[in-house]
């Protein structure tokens, strides 16, 4: 080679570098613009700043006075946190005892006990206004405590109770009938997994079904088969979506290690789009159709309610049109679309959210209510998807199992509560579900406001949450009023309400009076007091202020 050639090599070779290295550079950037700009959005960042967060709490002067009132204001949530606080001992004292009792040995307890409030007025919440963690029954719409008071019921039980209690305890009772003569055994099925694959297919319109133990592990043999078919390795997941607690779909707050391969992606966004259409690495899309009311936003929880910033809002239109735009660019790029219907499923609609989004997707998780009662997680999807061996490569296998799938007795429930979705009764029930549960919260919100309290509630259909209208650091005292009202609320407080499908118009006026009585009370007894110039970015710094003091 002369001189001049390996010279015009030379500058190919550069040219082709610099190309490369610019095309790479231009993913890297349309990757940083397409994460939204919360902490939420950037997992790493939110660890570490989490990590420089210095607890301190209140004594019980500051308690009072976070928000520096006047002292009859002070005063005022002092009397009246006395009154809860005698209320909460002697209504709830069996069930509190049974609570202290276990309450050093359960991990779980204590979590979640430690969390229903920000972190600054826990102990003193702890101490004062002990949440019960046993109940003894349950029947219609409400639930009792070990000391026989009733609460109308807004836990929903996680979501698994889409139809009412009474319902699931049929399904199970029933189950426990038909799965008696098999009893534990593993690994060979028991006849009702014939109708539950037929029925599910049917509901899903997809082809092949595997059954596990929790909505987790359906999430992760989901993501495992879109890794496998598509020999790529990343998920992608949007901002705040809750895909069950398995690292790769936790990869911020909560998970000690970082997710490698996991892209959080900020949600409605046509960067995130862009990232989809550019990206090779991508095996598959997460979609949790319950962030369509807080899009890029955590499940809300009242341990997060340090001023009244929470907001949600449900556009039903704009988030299908955002499901088509995904749907079209998963379908262009060979990336699997799953729709974790975990949550929503058989809540929206008969077809969950493919059907009530009318936008269907590759692969489908389902959980919670589909085991008619009992644990389960279940994964439907195109047939080329699920399977999870290779004709031409017998050692290149997908592997899942799980010792407890598919057992008889979830089996049997599971086709129980099939069967009974097919009623028409139940299929009428669905007819208008939209209607129903937006009209009873604008019905809860007129009352709110013409009541003047500053509280609001946004839905996704019968999945509720409570917003707050005025600046405050004390929001999240409204779950302890609510809960002295007979609401059973779940831990996360306000932040999740969660309706059964048999509310009745007199069970929900039942629940609406309590619930503006309960703000009402909270009103007069000055938690909701607010000066002139105090906005939640005010809160916020004031916060931030104090962080800083103790921690330098
Ligand atoms: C959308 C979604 N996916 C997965 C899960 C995890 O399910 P499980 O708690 O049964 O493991 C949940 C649980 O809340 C969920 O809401």
């Amino acid at each position: 080679m002369d001189s001049s050639h390996a010279t015009y090599a030379f500058y190919a070779l550069g040219a082709g570098a610099l190309t490369v290295s610019l095309a790479k550079l231009k993913t890297r950037l349309e990757l940083s613009k397409a994460k939204h700009r919360s902490l939420t959005g950037h997992a790493r960042m939110s660890r570490r700043v989490a990590a420089l967060i210095p607890f301190y709490e209140y004594d019980e002067h500051r308690f009072f006075r976070a928000d520096d009132p006047p002292e009859a204001v002070a005063e005022r949530r002092r009397a009246a946190f006395a009154r809860l606080t005698e209320l909460y001992r002697t209504r709830y004292a069996e069930t509190v005892r049974r609570t202290a009792e276990v309450a050093d040995s359960i991990s779980d307890l204590q979590f979640t006990d430690r969390y229903r409030v920000p972190f600054q007025f826990s102990r003193v919440v702890r101490e004062h206004l002990r949440a019960g963690a046993f109940l003894a029954s349950s029947s219609g719409v409400t639930v009792t405590d070990l000391d026989g008071n009733s609460f109308y019921d807004l836990t929903g039980s996680y979501g698994v109770n889409v139809f009412g209690y009474d319902f699931y305890k049929e399904c199970m009772a029933r189950a426990e009938k038909r799965a008696r003569a098999l009893g534990p055994v593993l690994g060979a099925y028991h006849p009702a997994v014939s109708a539950n694959v037929r029925r599910i297919k049917e509901i899903s319109g997809l082809d092949e079904v595997s059954f596990h133990m929790s909505g987790t592990e359906a999430v992760m043999q989901a993501v495992r088969l879109a890794r496998y078919h598509t020999r790529r390795s990343h998920l992608v997941r949007f901002c705040g979506a809750y895909h069950g607690w398995w690292g790769d779909v936790q990869p911020g707050l909560g998970n000690p290690v970082p997710a490698h391969e996991t892209y959080t992606l900020k949600d409605m966004s046509e960067d995130a789009l862009r990232v989809l259409r550019h990206r090779r690495d991508i095996a598959c899309v997460l979609v949790n159709p319950l962030q369509a009311l807080h899009p890029n936003a955590n499940a809300p929880g009242d341990s997060g309610l340090i001023d009244s910033s929470r907001g949600a809002r449900f556009d039903r239109a704009a988030y299908t049109a955002w499901l088509q735009q995904l749907r079209a660019v998963c379908s262009e790029r060979g990336i699997v679309l799953i729709f974790d219907e975990v949550f929503v499923g058989f809540r929206l609609a008969r077809g969950g959210a493919q059907e009530y989004f009318g936008v269907r997707a590759d692969l489908v998780t389902y959980g919670k209510t589909i085991g008619g009662g009992f644990p389960i997680g279940v994964v439907c999807g195109r047939k080329e998807l699920m399977k999870r061996f290779r004709d031409d490569r017998p050692a290149d296998i997908c592997f899942a199992r799980g010792t407890f799938n598919s057992h008889p007795y979830v089996m049997a429930a599971m086709d129980e509560f099939l069967t009974r979705l097919d009623a028409p009764a139940m299929r009428d029930l669905y007819a208008g579900l939209d209607d129903l549960w937006n009209g009873r919260a604008a019905q809860l919100n007129e009352r709110l406001a013409a009541a003047g309290l500053p509280v609001r509630v946004a839905n996704l259909s019968s999945i509720w949450t409570v917003l707050f209208t005025r600046p405050s650091r004390y929001n999240w005292m409204l779950q302890y009023y609510l809960r002295a009202a007979g609401l059973a609320l779940s831990w996360i407080g306000s932040g999740r309400l969660i309706f059964s499908l048999n509310y009745s118009e007199a069970d929900f006026a039942a629940v609406m009076d309590r619930f503006v009585g309960a703000a009402a009370d909270m009103e007069r007894d000055g938690w909701w007091w607010c000066d002139a110039g105090t906005t939640n970015r005010s809160i916020k710094r004031g916060l931030l202020k104090e962080m800083l003091a103790r921690r330098f």
